[in-house]
């Protein structure tokens, strides 16, 4: 069997053009522009590559962006001050800070510090709480770009075992309560899983987000699984997944690759929310 590749990169290409015509409808309606403020402490290279993606999205699809690069020996004291102008700034819509933090800043801290309204990562504790309530809220990103992912394959997600590998507040939590949502049957492995293979291979759906490079192999996916590698790791200079891919074309029904995959998913997502959080500041 070879895996049909679900390309996140055509995916969302596609996405972001349907985007870009309801910011224009948008900002002819309300002559708003929808604003997202990015802010980057220190310059890890991984963080300026995805917020530079993030910059980009933004000029395909209309929106305004503004990035605050902060020195790594910013103050936590310092970030939230800058963070509570933003919140009381009418032109801005969407505000978020990019993790990691430098270690001397307290990341939650951060998050809940961030105004509901502008959430757009979905990570305060008001739009956790609502998305597992069901209410309408700002959807994670890379998790809303997974379910997104898995819809374009067609396949119904009701009743079927999805395996999330990871327990991450960004990813593995919030991903496996959307496959829920979608009525999936699911299961959380983490790293104190006693024999993962035995569950990895009942997984008619895996999410593979775990950080470690190639880490799941052939061996460990069930023929004609849908697997969807979330690991973004730099090996040799080179980019690759959780999932060892050629393995995982040869048994899968359906792989995403890495780059290409979830990550420009995970971009549009944020686009979404953007545009939502300036409709939802205008009405
Ligand atoms: N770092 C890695 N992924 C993300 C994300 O989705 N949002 C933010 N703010 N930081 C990240």
């Amino acid at each position: 069997m070879s895996a049909i590749v679900i390309s996140g990169k055509e995916l969302a290409k596609r996405l972001r053009e349907d985007i870009r015509i309801r910011v224009s409808k948008f900002i002819e309606e309300t002559n708003v522009v929808p604003h997202l403020v990015v802010i980057l402490v220190g310059d890890n290279p991984a963080s300026v590559s995805y917020v530079a993606g993030k910059q980009k999205a933004c000029e395909e699809t209309n929106m305004k962006s503004t990035l605050i690069k902060l020195p790594v020996e910013t103050t936590e004291e310092e970030l939230i001050k800058i963070i509570e102008e933003l919140n009381s700034d009418h032109t801005v819509h969407g505000i978020l800070v990019q993790l990691p933090l430098p270690k001397h800043i307290d990341e939650q801290k951060i998050i809940n510090t961030i105004s509901v309204e502008k959430d757009v990562d979905g990570f305060s504790p008001v739009n956790v709480g609502k998305m597992v309530l069901n209410e309408e809220c700002f959807l994670p990103c890379t998790p809303a770009g997974v379910i997104k992912m898995i819809k374009e394959t067609g396949i119904e997600i009701a009743g079927k075992h999805a395996v999330v590998i990871g327990r991450s507040n960004i990813v593995g939590k919030p991903v496996s309560q959307l496959l829920l949502q979608e009525n999936a049957t699911v299961t959380i492995c983490h790293s104190r899983t006693i024999d993962l293979k035995h569950h990895t291979l009942q997984a008619d759906i895996l999410v593979v987000a775990i950080g470690k490079p190639k880490f799941v192999t052939r061996d460990m996916i069930k023929p004609g699984a849908i697997v969807i590698d979330v690991g973004v790791n730099r090996v040799d200079n080179k980019l690759c997944g959780d999932v060892d891919y050629d393995g995982a074309l040869e048994v899968a029904s359906y792989v995403t690759p890495v780059p290409g995959g979830v990550g420009p998913m995970t971009i549009t997502m944020l686009m979404e929310n953007t545009l939502a959080a300036a409709k939802r500041f205008t009405r």
